[in-house]
């Protein structure tokens, strides 16, 4: 009997002294939850502007009756633009345009990152560093920002004009590594164009969008490497005793 507890004793101690491995936590620059401050609460007004409201119209009437929360997307993207970010007072506002509960608003505006629930800059930079564009170095790009701007991931420059966002896959892997500043893509980056792109918009400029490795778009680079030939006619493949 006492061996017995002696073994299990010894067993527990076992696995009390291994060390257990965690993946590392999972880390985004915003809050998935609502937490009221001087600049987002309930009793900040919103109201969309007239030209806003005709877009708004425009947005609700494309949807049949019964349908409209289908535009809930299409509002609070417009709410956004017009802000510059997704106060909670928007979402209340379109709650009520739609005629829906807030809960189901608050919904899909935390889900979807491309909603900016918080004061940002003028600029918001979104570097992807997924494992296409990490394999490609978008450390490096992520770094060239942090040491331009001074700010960290998730940081704004105390002058209001860039924001640093670190992103999953944006869809562009093939045009790796690449950031997307507020609609545009940059893409093909080097951390010298990085620091052009940069460069350019604290002057006030455009820099152009797209890929900056000479590229037009995400064809191959220097010559095609598939498709070559002219394409077989009808019935290529098919069986002759057909
Ligand atoms: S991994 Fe960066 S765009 Fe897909």
């Amino acid at each position: 009997m006492l061996s017995n507890i002696k073994t299990v004793g010894r067993l527990w101690h076992k696995v009390l002294s291994r060390s257990l491995q965690t993946s590392s936590v999972l880390q985004h620059d915003s809050l998935f939850v609502h937490r009221d401050t001087p600049e987002d609460n309930p009793d900040v007004s919103f109201e969309f502007t007239p030209e806003n409201e005709k877009r708004a119209e425009a947005i609700l009437a494309i949807y049949p009756e019964g349908h409209k929360r289908a535009a809930m997307i299409p509002l609070l993207d417009l709410a956004q633009r017009q802000h510059g970010w997704l106060p909670i007072s928007a979402m209340h506002k379109v709650a009520d345009i739609l005629e829906l509960p807030r809960m189901r608003v608050y919904e899909v505006a935390t889900f979807y990152t491309m909603f900016i629930r918080r004061p940002i800059g003028k600029y918001h930079l979104q570097v992807c560093t997924t494992t296409p564009c990490w394999l490609r170095g978008s450390d490096d790009i992520l770094n060239t920002i942090k040491n331009k701007l001074g700010i960290e991931v998730g940081g704004t420059t105390p002058d209001c004009m860039f924001s640093l966002s670190e992103v999953e896959c944006l869809g562009a892997c093939v045009n790796a590594p690449m950031i997307q500043i507020n609609d545009d893509y940059y893409e093909d980056l080097t951390c010298q164009d990085t620091e052009e792109i940069l460069n350019e918009l604290k002057c006030g400029n455009k820099p152009r969008a797209g890929p900056r490795n000479g590229r037009f778009a995400a064809e191959p680079l220097g010559e095609p490497t598939s498709l070559k030939s002219e394409p077989p006619g009808p019935g290529f493949g098919i069986r002759s005793d057909l």
